[in-house]
């Protein structure tokens, strides 16, 4: 008895920055925890950094040498939770812990940035050696350590025993506002609030989730870039009064930590050289693939995620520094004077609501393409949910996501965002700002891709007739791939014979 005292409840494999951050959250809330990194240093710090903040008090975390003392040091059935790079490295461990005798009612929960159908492959590939769950995680290494937005999906059996684990170290917000809840002290743990962790639904629905978010994260990235590139541009503004600005937004809707994080960034200096970091950092993204998976399946799916997509080419075309090097000094561009100093003020409002517009389309998009994805997935998703668990802990967090909760309370079944009544609303007092703004960056020869795209989008989901009917002529007259009329039953299909002279209409079968 003395000795089943002793066992862990869960084993947590990979202590980088965002496992070790989840290890000691879960730790905060009371859960013991046996570790294990390949890096045998990782463990040890870990527990020496544990030890030092908490003084004399018995281990919460213990160190584990190999897979096979992991499991002996855990109470069954085993919860082990995987902190480790995606891709390959999941099934190496997975099938170590095979080796070392894991049991078909143990679990393994994969947090890494799995891609979705990987996630699907190894819970059939899995089945009856253990239950393999997953659970994607935002909010970097801050939010792992002090409470994630977390988008568990898989085995049912298994959400339920996790259930409690992830809503204890989960961000919490209050129900009715969506205002984050803050620890007070970083070893206490939150006990009230609605949890940021909802169950998304079947094996690789989270991941999904996730990906979308993540999709989503680089357009409001990038659109906060491109309102930056304008007022630094065009309005001649420094790092630190576009901070200001930032600052200022902050207090509205466009309230987010990533816009919050924006001003620090721009607010900084290089203590080398005494420039503002932004004039420092070389300007060539990086990207891990999140992003890019997100434009392939909406590409695939035939979900029109623009913006999204537009937001990882713009990393692409940065990374093209050389050669946009060379170009600069070649192609030219259009030759105006910058704004004047008493027509400021109207700019910046006008970038704002441009900033404010492109978002609620991108997150319109990065719903309905969730929407379309679940549905041929048959993926039973509840979208407020996933509304409400990116209120807080995650990184596009925002209070904007509240309105979002809101819409989906309206209508849980919304076709897309932009057809909620707050959201048309809002979109209609500002969109002739959103077009000056993309008028005076396109005169003024600044890129403003993903401002630009989701106008594009918007103005071609609100339009009755689009020149798409030219395409299936083209398409028609050059390889008869044939079209539906306007005024016949949907799908018909008709072909003109173009190479006979009078040009017949034919109907094909
Ligand atoms: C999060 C982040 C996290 C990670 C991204 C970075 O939600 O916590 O999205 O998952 O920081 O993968 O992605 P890129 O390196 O592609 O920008």
């Amino acid at each position: 008895m003395a000795e089943q005292e002793a066992l862990c409840d869960i084993g947590f494999i990979g202590l980088g920055v965002m496992g070790k951050n989840i290890a000691l959250n879960l730790a905060d809330n009371g859960y013991k925890i046996a570790g294990f990194d390949l890096d045998h240093h990782r463990i040890d710090d870990l527990i020496e950094e544990d030890a030092l903040e908490r003084g004399e008090q018995e281990p919460r975390i213990i160190a584990c040498q190999s897979y096979t003392q992991l499991l002996s040091k855990l109470k069954a059935p085993h919860l082990i939770i995987l902190s480790i790079p995606a891709g390959s490295a999941v099934d190496d461990v997975c099938l170590k812990l095979i080796d070392a005798g894991i049991k078909a009612d143990d679990i393994i929960v994969d947090t890494g940035n799995s891609l979705w159908t990987d996630t699907i492959e190894r819970e059939k590939r899995y089945q009856g050696k253990f239950i393999f769950f997953t659970t994607a995680v935002s909010g970097g290494e801050v939010g792992a350590r002090f409470g994630p937005s977390l988008m568990p999906s898989g085995d049912p059996y298994a959400w339920a025993r996790i259930e409690p684990v992830w809503h204890a170290i989960s961000a919490k917000v209050e129900p009715e506002t969506g205002r984050a809840l803050e620890r007070t002290h970083h070893t206490q743990p939150l006990t009230v609030g609605e949890p940021c962790a909802t169950y998304i639904g079947p094996a690789g629905s989270g991941h999904y989730v996730k990906m979308v978010h993540n999709g989503i994260e680089y357009a409001d990235m990038q659109m906060i870039c491109e309102a930056y590139h304008i007022m630094r541009e065009s309005l001649a503004m420094t790092p630190v009064e576009i901070a200001a600005v930032f600052r200022q937004w902050n207090k509205g809707v466009l309230n987010s930590y990533l816009i919050e994080i924006s001003s620090e960034v721009l607010e900084h200096f290089d203590d080398e050289t005494g420039k503002p970091l932004v004039d420092i950092i070389l300007d060539k993204a990086g990207q891990k693939g999140t992003g890019l998976w997100t434009a392939v399946s909406a590409l695939q799916i035939g979900a029109p995620a623009t913006t999204i997509a537009q937001s990882v080419f713009a990393r692409s075309l940065s990374t093209l520094k050389h050669a946009r090097v060379r170009a600069s000094n070649f192609l030219v561009g259009p030759n105006v004077e910058q704004v004047k100093e008493s027509e400021k003020a109207q700019c910046i409002e006008q970038i704002h609501d441009a900033l404010y517009c492109s978002k609620i389309v991108a997150y319109a998009q990065g719903f309905q393409l969730i929407k379309l994805a679940a549905r041929e997935q048959k993926w039973p998703i509840d979208f407020g949910g996933i509304a409400k668990i990116w209120r807080a802990g995650c990184i596009i967090r925002a209070a904007f996501l509240q309105k979002i909760t809101d819409a989906y309370d309206r209508d849980s079944d919304l076709g897309n965002l932009l057809l909620d009544e707050y959201f048309a609303g809002e979109i209609a007092k500002y969109q002739n700002n959103w077009r000056q703004a993309i008028s005076h960056a396109t005169i003024t020869g600044i890129p403003c891709g993903a401002f630009s795209s989701a106008l594009a989008y918007y103005d071609s989901y609100r339009t009755e007739n689009l020149p798409a009917s030219l395409l299936q002529g083209q398409r028609d007259y050059f390889g008869a791939h044939t079209f539906e009329r306007v005024d016949k039953p949907l799908g018909k299909k008709y072909h003109i014979k173009w190479t006979d002279q009078d040009r017949p209409m034919v109907e094909v079968d």
